[in-house]
């Protein structure tokens, strides 16, 4: 049978996630949008893309939460983006009241869903999602920690002229400035980071990591990246629907692990058709542990934040 993947959100990173998911063939594909239109109008163009890029995926744009009835996996991509200046916590009661909106539609219309949360800022969006589904938090996910080790990734690779897709890199942590690169575990097919570059040019690909999504918003001026964001996503919604168990760093709601809990934060886990199938708990160096309790500590600040807000 084909899945269904439906899309919440259809500004750019979720019509391109749209995209992305059909020229993959990951299944039919619904794109929502409260703006009337808009949704109809990029999936129908994109629905006539697939007899030259080879993909049978159907695309359907709609206003109504009703077609999302039956999704294998529902991608949130909905609220507003940065621009340039705000951090992604200014974003906090704004994109809670819609993500929160938007999860008691997915409540009702897909209560089978595994949810990929993408909305900014991101950890937060999850633990919304989280309560106003009521899902298990095997099946809510946070979509950062690929996107960031991808950055990460490129910039490794640029310093070094290789193949990006050789360096293994994982950034863990909250989806924010607070973000923990971990560069005992990077390496360039097998070669330890540490054998290929002085401290400081690592040092330097650290920073530019943690500020990757700034230095787009800062060029676009408009919004936020949108292209590796989508990218991401769908490795993620891939692994989910083929059952295919990739280890990927997302954002999980952790009970213990690391010796943090009540709050989702950037980890190691195991996609595959139930969602996490599986938390690692891998042994990090003191500091880089300390920078992650740190990191975890500013998402609860965040959430505590919102606590205190109407939304
Ligand atoms: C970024 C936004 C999507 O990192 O959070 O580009």
């Amino acid at each position: 049978m084909r899945k269904k993947i439906s899309v919440i959100g259809g500004g750019n990173v979720g019509s391109t996630t749209a995209l992305f998911l059909a020229e993959k063939h990951l299944g039919d594909v619904v794109l929502t949008d409260i703006v009337e239109g808009m949704p109809q109008g990029k999936g129908l163009d994109m629905y006539e893309t697939g007899p030259i890029h080879g993909y049978h995926s159907r695309i359907q744009g709609t206003n109504d939460y009703k077609d999302i009835a039956g999704s294998d996996v529902v991608v949130v991509t909905a609220g507003l983006p940065r621009k340039p200046g705000m951090s992604r916590s200014d974003l906090l009661g704004m994109n809670a009241r819609i993500v929160g909106e938007v999860s008691t539609h997915i409540k009702n219309h897909a209560p089978d869903a595994i949810v990929v949360v993408v909305s900014n800022p991101l950890d937060i969006m999850c633990s919304v999602a989280l309560e106003m589904t009521g899902f298990p938090k095997e099946r809510v996910i946070g979509m950062a920690g690929v996107l960031d080790t991808t950055r990460m990734r490129c910039f490794i690779a640029d310093e070094l002229d290789v193949h990006a897709a050789d360096v293994v890199a994982l950034v863990l942590g909250g989806h924010g400035d607070s973000m923990v690169p971990v560069i005992s575990t990077a390496t360039v097919s097998g070669i330890p980071l540490t054998q290929l570059l002085p401290r400081e040019r690592i040092d330097a690909i650290v920073e530019r990591t943690r500020k990757g999504g700034g230095e787009i918003v800062a060029l676009l001026k408009t919004g936020s990246a949108y292209y590796a964001p989508a990218a991401s996503a769908v490795e993620m919604v891939e692994s989910i629907l083929l059952d295919s168990r990739r280890v990927l760093p997302c954002a999980a709601l952790l009970d213990g692990q690391y010796g943090i809990s009540g709050c989702f934060v950037g980890v190691p886990v195991k996609l595959g058709a139930r969602g996490i199938e599986q938390i690692y708990e891998v042994k990090l160096a003191d500091d880089e542990l300390k920078a992650l309790q740190a990191s975890a500590a500013a998402v609860k600040e965040d959430l505590d934040a919102l606590k205190g807000m109407e939304y």
